[in-house]
């Protein structure tokens, strides 16, 4: 193999993490893309799941590939860090299908013998472009995008300091896609594990960059906002039962607004309030 010697894409930020930050969002993961993450059939038999932007300390990484093994035991999991010393941090706990590696959205993959990348399945950025500017995401979707087989997934968001909240784009690399094809939004996923109790706001503060600067009027997440805010109010006699109950019935109460969300029981009575934003 060679390694393909290019300057990392991005720039360096906070790498503020901590245990079991994204465990929800690897439990999220475990149930929206367990086949993705569970394939073996062509490429897949070697493609990654990349965590992009590990931060401080290569913890979060380490709970995914222990959070998806039991389901694929040899899935290869590469943590992607732009800042240098994080990358020599978490050398110490890399094994034959563990890696870290320095880079960034231009991810570190190296040539395979037959002239292809190493192959990527599911790509995780969480907390990572919230410290870019807005005009930053596109491209790095692009890039991002590029990397992801057919049928691969891009996660993409921002949680509270515990993860106890968090809100990301599901971006998916169309199955017929190559290098190029642009990844297509599948839905933006709210999520609480109700500690904090339950109000359409508390999702407000914790939008991904391409969001976080348009909830304002005109704006597509603005009227979402104003409609679960109003779903809410209409269903708060539910708020007897507990946080939970109240967050599934403003769920149904947006559905009949119009608004495309899931109302399968296994997301939202575990938190997940998944939208198709579309005009
Ligand atoms: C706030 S930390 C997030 C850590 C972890 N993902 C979490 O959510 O707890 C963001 C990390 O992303 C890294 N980062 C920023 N831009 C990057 C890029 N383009 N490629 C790789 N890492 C990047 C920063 O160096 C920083 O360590």
């Amino acid at each position: 193999m060679r390694v393909i010697s290019k300057r990392p894409e991005g720039q360096p930020t906070r790498g503020k993490t901590a245990p079991h930050r994204l465990r929800r969002v690897d439990n999220f993961l475990l149930l929206y893309a367990a086949n993705l993450l569970r394939r073996l059939d062509g490429d897949f038999a070697r493609a990654f799941y990349v965590d992009l932007g590990f931060g401080a300390e290569p913890v979060t990484t380490l709970e995914s590939a222990q959070c998806f093994r039991p389901i694929n035991p040899t899935l290869p999991v590469l943590g992607v860090e732009i800042d240098r010393e994080r990358v020599t941090a978490a050398l110490p706990f890399a094994n034959e299908i563990t890696h870290f590696r320095l880079g960034g959205f231009n991810l570190p993959l190296f040539r395979q013998p037959n002239g292809a990348l190493e192959p990527v399945r599911l790509i995780r950025a969480f907390n990572v472009l919230r410290q870019y500017e807005e005009s930053a995401v596109a491209d790095a979707y692009r890039r991002l995008g590029s990397y992801l087989l057919p049928g691969g997934l891009l996660i993409e968001g921002t949680s509270d300091p515990t993860g106890r909240i968090w809100v990301a784009n599901l971006l998916r690399k169309p199955a017929l896609g190559d290098g190029d094809t642009p990844l297509q939004t599948e839905a933006l996923v709210f999520s609480t594990n109700f500690r904090d109790g339950f109000d359409p706001g508390i999702f407000q503060t914790r939008l991904p960059k391409n969001y976080i600067h348009r909830v304002v009027p005109g704006e597509l997440v603005y009227d979402f906002f104003q409609a679960w805010k109003q779903a809410a109010l209409e269903t708060l006699p539910i708020q007897v039962w507990g946080p939970r109950q109240w967050f599934m019935a403003s769920a149904q109460a947006l559905a009949a607004r119009g608004y495309r969300v899931a109302l399968q029981r296994k997301w939202l009575r575990r938190g997940y309030l998944l939208w198709q934003p579309s005009r």
